[in-house]
């Protein structure tokens, strides 16, 4: 059975396999490979779009289930040739080594500051404790969220 899948702002009408993950979908349907494949199990947050502003793990995702919600990925977030105050904190603080862990921080940290834009050093960890980085960046990369977190709340208010 056919359905639509709204990515980044784009409709796209597709026809897959009952099991295929959104994952795969994003991937190999719609070539937006700026979405990692790690462990396909939920543990890595590699594959972390976000599904109504909220981070969800693609890998563990139908691609059925997300039919008819606001798909966001990491190709999504700039706006008019702008980064992401997140995106341009990630390499103000080269907040990445190999970048394989890259976009799911990203949209990890950009559903943690949508939800709370004064996040704190220990709601940062915490929130973001299951986006795994084997290159072991974790103290840039909590540096550029915190940077962020400052950012969003000038640009907010
Ligand atoms: S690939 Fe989805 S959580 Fe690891
Ligand atoms: S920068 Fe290499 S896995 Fe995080």
């Amino acid at each position: 059975m056919a359905f639509t899948l709204l990515v980044n702002g784009t409709e796209h009408r597709l026809e897959t396999s009952l099991e295929q993950t959104l994952l795969s979908v994003l991937r190999n349907d719609l070539n937006l490979t700026g979405t990692k494949y790690g462990c396909g199990e939920g543990q890595c947050g590699a594959c972390t779009v976000l599904i109504e502003g909220r981070p969800a793990r693609s890998c563990q995702t139908p691609a059925r289930a997300a039919a008819g919600k606001k798909i966001t990925t990491i190709e999504g977030l700039a706006r008019e040739g702008n980064l992401h105050p997140v995106q341009e904190a990630f390499l103000e603080h080269e907040a990445f080594q190999c970048g394989y862990c890259t976009p799911g921080m990203i949209m990890s940290a950009v559903g943690l500051l949508a939800s709370q834009t004064r996040a704190s050093e220990q709601e940062i960890i915490r929130r973001m404790n299951g986006n795994i980085c084997r290159c072991g960046a974790y103290d840039r990369i909590v540096a550029a969220v915190q940077s962020a977190a400052g950012r969003e709340e000038k640009s907010s208010g």
